[in-house]
């Protein structure tokens, strides 16, 4: 992706774009749209596509009947070329001089489950949010691979893309806990894509220990990542949302904050980190109650601990060697004995994967009746009372 995200003409475009999209709301879905700026029409166009004018203080009713259009044209911001797949988008951008060889097709049946929706996952270059996109990009989704280490993203973006063809997944550098990073992210997919319908916050961090060991400073920053950020993700996220699903009338999008079991049950020598997530349950409701008027649910799932993942196996950081290594296991001798006395715990006997997440969040993306929850997956080990 390449727009310039932080002129003043492409954030009126980026304010204006998922009212376009949601005028071409049919039952299949949503559409893309990307925004191209002042580009000429080629002869080419003007002959063969569907091309509306559209002034940039059009009301809610002007995008409800525009019907049906390859391109939206708007005095001031420019062209905003729409598809049905990204291949679509691409092959009209190439009418204006956009750079597009298609390298390997994504085939994109209608049924499935997240068929062309807009999602970000942030700290998805590994762990959780790595799987949690690639289950989500399996189901049809465009999937934005959010997070500080671009490298790592980028790489799990390619993945994808060689998996299931050009144009799922897309690496875009962000820190969720600063508000100018995430505004520009939001700014860029809505600019590139059309909208947003799933944000999923899910970047993380985790500094254990006890009040004498706990100095500020860490205790600030497991603040900032898990609890602020989730503030600043929801506030830009919730913005585009609200144009898309007040047009398209009857429709829901969605955010979904990956919580933890740690905030629905307190956790010893890690308070930092579960009074975090607990006031993510408390962010969750009060934006739920907040945006319902605008079909926009918020949900968290509440995952147990996922012992495969890099948080609890690093070899070096990893809270197994971390755990034996401070005796926070009693009587634990080796990095086995740790897990032991974590899956003890958990009547279900096994660890929560990002499938199990994923499939967490399809039933909430899918459901229409539920909002301000937070959904356990733990093995039985956290039970909602
Ligand atoms: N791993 C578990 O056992 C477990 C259990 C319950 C809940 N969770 C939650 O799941 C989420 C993901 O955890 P994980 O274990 O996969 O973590 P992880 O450490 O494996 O991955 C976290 C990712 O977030 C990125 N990140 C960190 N700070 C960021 C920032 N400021 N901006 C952007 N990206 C940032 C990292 O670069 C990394 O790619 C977290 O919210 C965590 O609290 C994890």
């Amino acid at each position: 992706m390449q727009v310039d995200t932080n002129t003043k003409t492409a954030k009126q475009a980026a304010a204006l774009i998922p009212a376009i999209r949601a005028s071409q709301h049919t039952e299949k879905g949503f559409p893309l749209v990307r925004w191209l700026g002042d580009v000429k029409l080629s002869t080419e166009a003007k002959d063969s596509l569907i091309i509306r004018n559209i002034e940039a203080n059009a009301d809610d009713e002007f995008f409800r009947n525009l019907g049906a259009a390859d391109i939206a044209q708007v005095p001031g911001l420019g062209s905003f070329i729409i598809g049905w797949t990204y291949d679509e988008l691409m092959h009209i951008s190439s009418l204006f001089g956009v750079n597009y060889k298609p390298v390997k097709k994504r085939e994109l049946p209608f049924y499935k489950r997240m068929f062309q929706k807009i999602v970000i996952v942030t700290g998805s270059a590994q762990g959780f949010g790595q799987g949690i996109a690639e289950e989500l990009a399996r189901e049809g989704a465009y999937v934005v691979i959010a997070d500080m280490n671009l490298p790592l993203a980028r790489k799990v973006a390619d993945d994808i893309n060689s998996d299931l063809g050009d144009g799922t997944a897309f690496a875009v550098e962000v820190d969720v806990s600063n508000e100018e990073s995430m505004e520009a992210l939001i700014n860029r997919v809505v600019l590139e894509l059309g909208g947003l319908d799933l944000f999923v916050s899910n970047a993380g961090v985790l500094r254990a220990g006890d009040l004498e060991e706990m100095d500020l400073k860490s205790f600030e920053f497991v603040t900032k990542v898990n609890y602020t950020g989730y503030f600043i993700g929801s506030k830009y996220a919730a913005r585009p949302m609200r144009l898309q699903n007040r047009i398209a009338k009857g429709t829901y999008t969605d955010i979904i904050q990956v919580n933890s079991k740690s905030g629905l049950e307190g956790s010893s020598k890690n308070f930092a980190y579960a009074g975090g997530k607990f006031g993510g349950i408390g962010l969750t409701q009060s934006f739920a109650k907040e945006l319902v008027v605008d079909n926009i649910k918020v949900n968290a799932v509440c995952p147990g601990n996922y012992y495969e993942g890099p948080l609890w196996s690093d070899p070096v950081n990893g809270l197994f060697v971390q755990y034996l290594e401070t005796g926070k296991c009693p009587g634990a001798e080796t990095l086995e004995d740790v897990y032991e006395f974590y899956i003890d715990k958990v009547p279900m006997r096994k660890g929560c994967s990002p499938l199990d997440v994923a499939r967490a969040i399809f039933y909430l993306v899918e459901q229409t009746n539920e909002t301000g929850q937070a959904l356990p997956i733990t093995g039985g080990q956290t039970m909602l009372n």
